[in-house]
This record gives C-alpha cells, sequence and structure tokens, in this order.
C-alpha cells in the first residue's frame, strides 16, 4: 500500500547522452518525480540480437534512479519490435482488412496471435523480471504500451486460425455457430470450419455477428499476450502488473474483461484539444478508468502537460489547466498522476510532443506549472488510497460499443461514443459523480442508474434491472437499447425488448431522422438523431411530439415499478432537455451533489476514505466561485469555516471536517 500519490512520467533515456541524465535527475528532484516508467521502447537496446541481451544500462539506471528515491514501474518493451524481428518472422507482421500485410518501420507492428511474437515477447518479460524483480527500484511491471492500439484487428492466416479455435471453443458445432450469425441469409451457411474466416473486405455489407465475434476473438487475443508476459513476470516476481489503457477513446478493446487480469488499472489520457468541453470528457475516462478497477484507485499513466502531436491542431494548454487536469483526475480516484514523457524528445515521430521538460528547457511556463503540480501531489498523500462517492451508475459495456455501431444500422448518426458523452455532460453540468460500470456490476449500491446506450444486452440485464427498479431505485434508458442478444438477434414483439416491461412501453416503429433534423417535443424542446413511434404499456408520457407524424404520442416516458421509476428517452433532446430530464429522475432518485454550487462550471467530487473525507473544488468557469464549506484545504493550509472563494481556474482540495 503507497501511503503518497505518485507523480512522474515516461522516461527515454536511451534518446539522450548520460550527461543529459545527470542532469534529469537534478530536474526530476526539483519537480518533485516518485515515479517512472523505464524501458517501455527499448527491446532493440535490451535484445540486439535474438538471444543476446545487454542489462548494462538498465542496471545502471536503475541503481541511479533509486539512489535519486525514485520508484520504477518497469515495463516489457513489446510493443515496438525490433527490426531484426519482423525481419526475421515476416509472418508475425499484420495484415489489414484488405488483406495486405503491413510493413515494419514503427510500432506496434506485429499479430496478436503470432507464436513468433508471443515466444519472444514472453522470453524478454521473463528475462526482464528474472533479472530485476529484486532490484529496490523496480515497484511494479508496466506489460506493452496501449495494447492493441493499432493491430487489434488483424486478418491473417495465424489470426484466422486462431479465430476459428476460439470460435469452436465458443460454440462447439458449427450448427452453432451457423444458427448464432445467421448464416441462412444470403447462403452463407458454412459446411465445414474451414470455411470460417475473419470478416475480411467483401463486396457487400459484412454479417454483424461474425464481426462481433472477431471483435471478442481479437479483443481476447491481446489479452492472451498480456496474460502470457504477466505470467512470465510473476514466475519472478509478486509486484504488481498493469498496463496502460485508453479508456473511453479506444473502442477496440473490451477493457471490462481486461481489467480483471490486472493488479491496478491505468489509463492514458489526452484532451481533445479543439474541443472547449474536454475537462469534461476527461472526467468521463476518469470515471470510467475508476469503474474497470470496480472503483479502486487507479494510475494515470500519461496524460499531456500541454500540447499533443497527434491531433490535426496539437492547442498548448492555457495556464492553469494542466494543475485542472491532473487534479480532476485525481478528484476522480488517481493515485497517480504521470506524462508522456519525462523529457521532450528531440528526434522521432513525437518530438513536437509536450513533456515535463519542454524542449525550451526550464525557464518556461510549463515547468514552472510542473514543479508546482510535483508539490501539490506532494500535499495530496492523505487522499491516496480512498475512493470516489458516486450515487449514479451509468452502464458502459465494449460489446453494446462494437455492435451498435455495425453495418445494418437504422442511423450512421447513433455513436456509442457521442450519445454516452452527451447524457455523461448533463450529469457532469449537474453535478453529479457518476461511476461507469458494467451492466453486470453489482447495482445495489446506487440510486440511479442510467443507459444511454444499450443496443445489445445480456438476457440477465432484463431481471436485474428490473429487480434495481422494483426495490426502489431509478433507471433512465435511451433509445435503441436492449434491442438484440449477444448475438445481435433482435428481440421482437415491440422494442426496446429487453427493458419493455419495465419501461412500460411498446416501441412500434423506429423513426431515425434525416441529417440534421430536429422534432419540435411538446414542451418547447427538441429532440435530435432519432424518434420512435411509442405505446404506453403501463408508463406515462412526460413529453410528446409536437410535430408532423408523431405528433402526439410519447417521446419521454416515466413508468412506475415497484418502489422505484423507470424513465425512457424514445430520442435525443436538445442539452438542456437532456438534463433537465435527468435532474428530473435525479431529484426524484434523491441524489445530490456533493454540495451545493454556484455555477456548473464549478466540478465538485469527494474521496473518502478511513482517514478523511476530501472534496475536491475544479473551477472550469472564468468567475470567482463560492460554496459553503468547513475544513482545510490541503493545497494551501488554509481553514475555511463556511464559505471558500474559489477564483476563476483554480482548485482547492479541502479535507471537511467530520461532525
Ligand atoms: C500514447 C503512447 C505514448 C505516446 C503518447 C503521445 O499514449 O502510449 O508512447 O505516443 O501516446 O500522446
Amino acid at each position: 500500500m503507497i501511503d503518497r500519490l505518485l507523480f512522474g512520467g515516461d522516461y527515454n533515456p536511451e534518446q539522450w547522452p548520460d550527461s543529459v541524465v545527470e542532469e534529469d535527475l537534478c530536474l526530476m528532484a526539483q519537480a518533485g518525480v516518485t515515479l517512472l516508467t523505464v524501458g517501455v521502447f527499448s527491446w532493440a537496446l535490451l535484445e540486439p540480437k535474438e538471444e543476446c541481451y545487454r542489462f548494462d544500462w538498465l542496471d545502471q539506471l536503475l541503481d541511479r534512479l533509486h539512489g535519486a528515491g525514485i520508484c520504477v514501474d518497469l515495463a516489457t518493451p513489446t510493443a515496438a519490435p525490433p527490426q531484426w524481428f519482423s525481419r526475421a518472422y515476416p509472418a508475425s507482421l499484420p495484415v489489414d482488412v484488405h488483406g495486405h500485410r503491413l510493413a515494419a518501420g514503427s510500432r506496434l507492428t506485429w499479430c496478436p496471435s503470432s507464436p513468433d511474437y508471443r515466444r519472444a515477447a514472453v522470453r524478454i518479460a521473463g528475462e526482464l523480471a528474472e533479472r530485476y524483480s529484486r532490484h529496490p527500484a523496480v515497484r511494479m511491471w508496466h506489460v506493452g504500451n496501449e495494447l492493441g492500439c493499432k493491430n487489434m484487428l488483424c486478418y491473417c492466416e495465424t489470426s484466422a486460425a486462431a479465430f476459428r479455435a476460439w470460435l469452436q471453443e465458443r460454440y462447439s458445432t458449427l450448427e452453432a455457430l451457423n444458427e448464432a450469425w445467421g448464416t441462412v441469409v444470403w447462403s452463407q451457411t458454412y459446411g465445414s470450419w474451414e470455411e470460417v474466416q475473419p470478416p475480411l473486405a467483401t463486396a457487400s455489407w459484412s454479417m454483424p455477428a461474425q464481426e462481433l465475434d472477431f471483435r471478442r476473438f481479437s479483443s481476447d487475443a491481446v489479452l492472451e499476450g498480456f496474460k502470457a508476459e504477466r505470467d512470465a513476470i510473476r514466475q519472478h516476481s509478486d509486484l504488481p502488473v498493469t498496463t496502460n489503457f485508453m479508456a473511453a477513446s479506444f473502442k477496440d478493446a473490451d477493457y471490462f474483461r481486461w481489467a480483471r487480469e490486472l493488479d491496478v488499472v491505468s489509463n492514458d489520457h489526452y484532451l481533445r484539444a479543439e474541443d472547449p468541453d474536454n475537462h469534461v470528457d476527461l472526467a468521463l475516462a476518469a470515471d470510467l478508468s475508476r469503474g474497470l478497477g470496480g472503483g479502486a484507485p487507479w494510475i494515470l499513466m500519461e496524460h499531456s502537460t500541454s500540447a499533443v502531436s497527434w491531433q490535426p491542431r496539437n492547442l498548448a494548454k492555457g495556464p492553469g489547466e494542466l494543475r485542472r487536469n491532473s487534479l480532476a483526475h485525481v478528484a476522480r480516484g488517481a493515485d497517480a498522476v504521470c506524462f508522456f514523457q519525462w523529457r521532450a524528445s528531440v528526434v522521432g515521430p513525437e518530438k513536437f510532443h509536450s513533456a515535463m521538460l519542454q524542449h525550451a528547457g526550464t525557464d518556461t511556463r510549463v515547468w514552472r506549472e510542473v514543479c508546482e503540480l510535483g508539490r501539490d501531489i506532494g500535499r495530496l498523500a492523505p487522499v491516496a488510497g480512498t475512493r470516489v462517492e458516486a450515487e449514479v451508475a451509468m452502464l458502459w459495456d465494449y460489446e453494446a460499443w462494437w455492435a451498435l455501431e455495425l453495418d445494418g444500422r437504422p442511423s450512421r448518426d447513433i455513436a456509442f461514443l457521442s450519445l454516452v458523452r452527451e447524457w455523461y455532460a448533463a450529469l457532469w453540468r449537474l453535478g453529479i459523480t457518476v461511476d461507469l460500470v458494467h451492466p453486470s456490476a453489482d447495482l445495489s449500491g446506487y440510486r440511479m442508474v442510467v443507459a444511454p446506450s444499450l443496443y445489445l444486452t445480456a438476457d440477465d440485464l432484463t431481471d436485474r434491472l428490473s429487480d434495481f427498479v422494483a426495490g426502489g431505485g431509478t433507471a433512465v434508458v435511451g433509445f435503441f437499447s436492449g434491442i438484440s442478444d449477444e448475438n445481435d438477434r433482435v428481440r421482437t414483439g415491440g422494442y426496446p425488448g429487453a427493458f419493455r416491461d419495465l419501461l412500460g412501453v411498446r416501441v412500434e416503429e423506429f423513426h431515425p431522422h434525416a441529417e440534421g433534423a430536429k422534432v419540435v417535443l411538446d414542451d418547447g424542446a427538441e429532440g435530435r438523431i432519432w424518434s420512435e413511434h411509442l405505446h404506453l404499456a403501463g408508463a406515462s408520457t412526460v413529453t410528446a411530439y409536437a410535430e408532423g407524424f408523431l405528433a402526439g404520442q410519447p417521446a419521454i416516458t416515466r413508468h412506475a415499478h415497484g418502489e422505484g421509476c423507470a424513465w425512457y428517452l424514445s430520442t435525443l433532446p436538445t442539452p438542456a432537455r437532456l438534463a433537465a430530464t435527468l435532474a428530473e429522475a435525479a431529484r426524484e432518485a434523491g441524489v445530490r451533489p456533493p454540495v451545493v454550487r454556484s455555477s456548473e462550471q464549478l466540478e465538485i467530487v469527494r474521496r473518502t476514505g478511513a482517514g478523511g473525507s476530501y472534496l475536491f473544488l475544479i473551477n472550469h468557469g472564468n468567475r470567482e466561485e463560492s460554496v459553503q464549506v468547513a475544513g482545510t484545504d490541503l493545497l494551501t493550509g488554509v481553514r475555511h469555516n463556511g464559505e471558500l472563494i474559489l477564483p476563476a481556474g483554480a482548485v482547492s482540495v479541502v479535507r471537511v471536517q467530520q461532525n
């Protein structure tokens, strides 16, 4: 158990002469660095030829870091195989959906199912673990980097064979596979396993259930690689093993399945630079990172001090933004704040990516803000290990995301992330803290459960959600949810199949909108993207459509069920109306923000543990705000007894007085 928050980043000293490393150690002390990820892209240095190892440089580096009091998160270098490897094992290079084999020449150039890659990756992971498991600097293991980021979906022959084996495990018989995939359509019935392929680019639309299983298989294949490296490490070490996720932006991995295999969840988050509300998206990613680990504290493994280098326009952060971003992650459960990377590269594709130490050196605003943040992180030690309090769960399912966006859906405008983001943003503005959880999670501790987009659902969710509501909970469900089972087979009898009884409605037909078209609702608000021809079957109308074909028909409904109630939104109301609906449902459910706020730009989250309760207050607005709190600000030491004034852009972390 670490009794403080950790602070640092990726350290790639192999890009620098030795004299720079000396300087780095002095500057790291100045900045308050306590944790570094080392070796993440060092495979060619560690193993310049197959099974010829060079550890001398890493021995020295770890000794020096230990001497400087810095903990190391030692990475296996397997995200980027060396040139010699790809040349010796060309079949390990991934193949894209068009059947083209990709060339070596960057990172992530490996097929997740390649036995040659797996053997080499496990071997170097084991060598590192054997050599460094007892090194005092090493405190944690870090497998690969952003696993599957560019190579999750490989369509090569090796992947095809592995896919078939995975399918045989899942379905046992070809008849069961044919049934699950609905291959009766378009004469696609398989007569032998050899005929089954990954869903390569084809003439017409591909078969959705095949695509869905290929995504499941691919996510599992990369996870198998993680587990193989982890197990090689565990033969020598019992330190925690992690890998860095890209929660809330990366579609291809089922991180809820993955998280079960990690000792601690780590996440990388980069702001969408041109989105003025990117701090809301940050909060969503942080809440999902926490949800993946079942609410446990997690590690912010990477974010940026300022601009990134891979967006169309890489905007620099404004003054104070770095602090707000970092502390918002901590507010939402991060126990470590780390960056890509310590020192900005001068070579390679990422040389214009910001770092803790910019090209311009220490006489810079970024450096001063990094050092100030390092001090803040030190002052927040008491927060370590505490947990975030939330009364609302938002259901997030990667399989539902995959299924929603397959070919042949009623509208191209329904996209999982944008729907979830809209609902999340509404709750964020209401000041309501949300846990992002998988539909299979225990819901009993929540007052309200929201499901913005859950196209595909497992059978058991119907009863579990119904029991939750019957027991006094509130559920709010978005349109085009509960539509299909796990094989993408439509639930018949009226939409939204899985939740029809709970919601007390029966939808006869979808009415997706023409591009950009809106429909007026009877309270003057508008619905976007989608409408439905909906009949009440126990529910009552909250808001009706007011124009066109559906005029007078219900748009938003509410159904009393047992001790609780279930709301249904058959359209995407304009943001203010969406927020008002969620606010009404939350009020009814007894959900409240942690403290009363003077502005929706004031982000307030509470972390609590045995040692105390901490209110994080982050003012994203451009006006001074005030809140009523009694307690001591950990960042300034100032005691507040009643009113706390928070200047524009400022952050406070108050240890609240317990009565
Ligand atoms: C990812 C990678 C890093 C680096 C950063 C740049 O998070 O893990 O190696 O490329 O992006 O933003």
